[in-house]
């Protein structure tokens, strides 16, 4: 029966991991998967996790099953974290959080819930997106429509993002990354969230807003703008979040899926939903990242802490834009690579071409993604310099 199964390759992004772990080049960079690292090329454990953990190995009474829609601590902490605080979505009590294996679970968990409750529904992508959205949504049977973000000089191309939304039929989901923007790290100003919800409003089109890197961008409240802006000001929204790369647990898998209904009673008929979809795909989600994810929220020192250690992290990765830039001005294309500074996130589309990435890969073993995506976070002081070289290099 398996005679006709073809082998297919596998995941672009995550054979990067491979590929640079088999170079033998001591001099190899990798700028692939979106993983953080630190100056020494680490992804650390955060400090608070590590405290966390510890305090969880004492205080831990049991490994039963925590529920379909997860730890209930863990989901308000998620919900006051994505709609603040004092949001009145929460006043309302029209939000609902379902904890799920990561961000791609949550995705999972949206696109089945589209594919099942709003069936005929279209998903509009933007153009580029993570790869990985393209496959999700395609594997629960949901249409796939693009929208354009990026124009040919590598900018934001915000009036076709919106002259395409214009345009979209009437009550079609629209996937909008939240902030950092996956591949590109090109994020829509407050003025450009204020127009898109505009258009959602006026064309009655359902936003599915992707948020796996609150606190990467320009803070934990400031990335949170845009879906706090269409929770806030429309009666129907669904967030994917993760607390996979703004705590490190990234193999922890500890994400959530967000419904915004129009009230209570809309909100607990989809949470009901979600709960049987979550138990249709892998029943209960796994506990430990949610709990030490509950730990560090539950303790204004460990909170602390984390947002410390976050804060660092996107500092870093703020400064390395800068350096790279200027690392790029000795051999005169500052100009051209400008944009990078101003890009936010781990991600920067840099405009390198396939056939730059591939020789930056075979002549440099500098590793990145294809499209020509670099995660800014692999640069650090000793590779900065050699990185610059390279692509000056394969430019010229
Ligand atoms: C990435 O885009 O590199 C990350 O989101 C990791 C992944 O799963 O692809």
């Amino acid at each position: 029966m398996f005679e006709p199964i073809e082998r297919v390759p596998g995941d672009a992004i995550l054979g990067l991991i491979q590929q640079f772990k088999d170079d033998p080049n001591p001099n190899k960079v990798d700028l692939g998967v979106g993983v953080y690292r630190d100056e020494s090329g680490v992804t650390p454990i955060m400090r608070a996790v590590k405290a966390a953990e510890k305090q969880l190995i004492d205080d831990e009474q049991t490994k039963s099953y925590i529920g379909s829609h997860g730890d209930p601590e863990y989901g308000a902490d998620v919900l006051k974290l994505v709609l603040g605080a004092n949001s009145p979505v929460l006043a309302a009590d029209r939000a609902s959080a379902t904890q799920s294996p990561g961000g791609t679970g949550a995705l999972r968990l949206a696109a089945d819930f589209i594919a099942s409750q709003l069936p005929g529904k279209s998903i509009w992508l933007s153009e580029p997106t993570w790869p990985n959205h393209l496959g999700v949504f395609s594997a629960a049977g949901i249409e796939i429509k693009r929208y354009p973000y990026v124009d040919d000089q590598n900018q934001l191309d915000f009036a076709g993002m919106l002259a395409a939304l214009e345009n979209i039929p009437k009550g079609d989901v629209v996937l909008l990354h939240a902030c950092c923007h996956n591949p590109t790290g090109f994020d829509l100003s407050r003025d450009q969230w204020q127009n898109v919800l505009n258009v959602l409003r006026e064309r009655e089109l359902l936003p599915l807003v992707d948020f796996a890197y609150q606190g990467f961008g320009n803070g934990l409240d400031e990335d949170a703008y845009g879906p706090r802006l269409l929770a806030e000001n429309l009666d129907e929204v669904l967030i994917t979040q993760s607390c996979s790369k703004n705590f490190g647990i990234y193999r922890e898998r500890t994400g959530c899926f967000i419904a915004v209904a129009k009230d209570t009673e809309q909100m607990e008929n989809v949470r009901s939903q979600l709960a049987i979809t979550a138990r249709e795909n892998y029943s209960n989600p796994p506990g430990h990242g949610s709990a030490i994810v509950a730990t560090i929220f539950n303790s204004p020192e460990l909170d602390q802490m984390w947002r410390d250690e976050l804060k660092v992290m996107r500092n870093r990765i703020n400064d390395l834009r800068k350096q790279f830039v200027a690392g790029l001005e000795p051999h005169g294309l500052a100009d051209r690579f400008a944009y990078v500074a101003e890009q936010r996130g781990m991600f920067s589309y840099t405009g390198l071409t396939k056939a730059h990435v591939e020789r930056l890969r075979d002549e440099h073993s500098i590793y990145m993604v294809g499209s020509g995506r670099a995660n800014v976070a692999g640069l650090n002081a000793d590779n900065i310099e050699y990185v610059c070289n390279a692509i000056a290099q394969v430019v010229k």
